[in-house]
């Protein structure tokens, strides 16, 4: 029988800027999709919450100028990074499109609830199937108004799909943002077998996918606290070639792991949703778990002071989602506390709507 050619047996024969061409036509595509979605269900909201009050700020000409010309960017270094080899140009292909069309109904499904949601202000609901006693307090929270928060199967299977759409298809490019300094500050004279990897809050499993494809040998560990997007991460995890990454079920703030164990360590979109303390007590447990020599990056959103243009965004955000630590996070100096656990050597970088922090740990620490 004949197999159907994938897009990974195509890009060789295809001429580069033919691959780079079809790279920014499709990401244009997921953005244009993800503004007419948003623009329509904030048309439905105001429709069904006539009363609500949007305490939201319009987004100016030059604000979205700005986000443009950001979002151009990121592709672009996305692109550099792929042709530089830092990770294969087919990964810039790799969405998981048989889930987005399978469960794009449910997001307009879900829809109502949500608003129901909204309506009362009750953010922290959950069905009595959740076993409330096995979460910090501060996770029981239905983030980004989500059903069950991060805790059904549903959301696992919702959660890439509505992340592409708040990011205008761009999500997948700045969790890459990572590999390029990852792989730079790993210890040279380490061969790639031997080296070991954590994602903290692994979600559903995109920054591993993309760890996997840039460094195909090396041991991959995840965790994160709920199970149902461990399940989802498992499932699509062992879609793509290579070593199964071992996922477990763990609080990023008591990592089941030995101390100096890990050659690096990565957490994407996580510290905005954590309040201050815990905060600081994963970057403890990061320093802890980490090697000498080691490294340690966080990816998450941009904060105030960064880019002066994008600040009404940056304030919109909360108002539109339920997230109850952003506010806080915004204002946190995310450096200070790196230096705190014991990092040095911190760069600090901003791509499209994210910010990283690159830490290192001493050699001797
Ligand atoms: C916004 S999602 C980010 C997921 C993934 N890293 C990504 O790039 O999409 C936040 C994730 O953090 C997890 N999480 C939140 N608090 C956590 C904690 N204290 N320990 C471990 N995981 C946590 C959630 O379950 C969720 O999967």
């Amino acid at each position: 029988m004949q197999s159907t050619p994938n897009i990974e047996s195509l890009l060789p024969l295809l001429p580069e800027n033919i691959t780079k061409f079809a790279y920014e036509k499709v990401q244009q595509g997921k953005g244009l999709f993800g503004l007419v979605h948003k623009n329509i269900s904030y048309d439905l909201l105001k429709t069904f919450l006539p009363q609500r009050k949007s305490e939201t700020k319009p987004l100016s000409r030059k604000t979205l100028l700005e986000l443009e010309k950001k979002r151009s960017k990121l592709v672009e270094v996305d692109w550099q990074d792929a042709e530089k080899g830092v990770y294969p140009v087919s990964i810039l292909f790799d969405n998981p499109w048989q889930d987005f069309f399978r469960y794009y109904p449910e997001l307009w499904i879900d829809m109502p609830q949500m608003w129901q949601r909204i309506q009362e202000k009750q953010f922290q609901n959950f069905s009595f199937e959740v076993d409330r006693e096995s979460y910090p307090a501060y996770y029981l929270q239905n983030f980004h108004y989500q059903t069950e928060g991060y805790l059904s199967d549903m959301s696992a299977n919702l959660y890439d799909l509505q992340v592409e759409i708040l990011f205008n298809g761009s999500a997948d490019a700045m969790r890459r943002r990572i590999l390029a300094p990852l792989k730079e500050g790993l210890d040279k004279n380490t061969s790639d077998r031997q080296i070991k990897l954590l994602d903290v809050a692994c979600g559903t499993g995109r920054t591993l996918r993309f760890l996997r494809a840039t460094l195909p040998k090396a041991s991959l560990y995840g965790v994160d606290l709920s199970t149902a997007y461990l399940r989802k991460a498992n499932q699509l995890l062992s879609e793509i070639p290579g070593e199964l990454p071992q996922l477990a079920q763990a609080n990023g703030e008591e990592l089941p792991y030995l101390d100096d164990y890990f050659h690096g360590v990565t957490s994407v979109f996580l510290f905005h949703e954590l309040p201050p303390g815990a905060r600081q007590e994963v970057i403890n447990e990061a320093f802890r778990v980490t090697k000498p020599g080691g490294i340690f990056i966080i990816c998450d959103s941009l904060q105030i002071g960064d880019i002066p243009e994008l600040e009404t965004m940056i304030n919109n955000f909360p108002l539109q989602y339920h997230e109850p630590y952003y506010k806080d996070y915004i204002t946190d100096n995310l450096a200070e506390r790196l230096e705190k656990a014991g990092f040095e050597n911190i760069q600090v970088e901003n791509h499209f709507v994210s910010k990283y922090w690159i830490a290192h740990k001493p050699k001797n620490g």
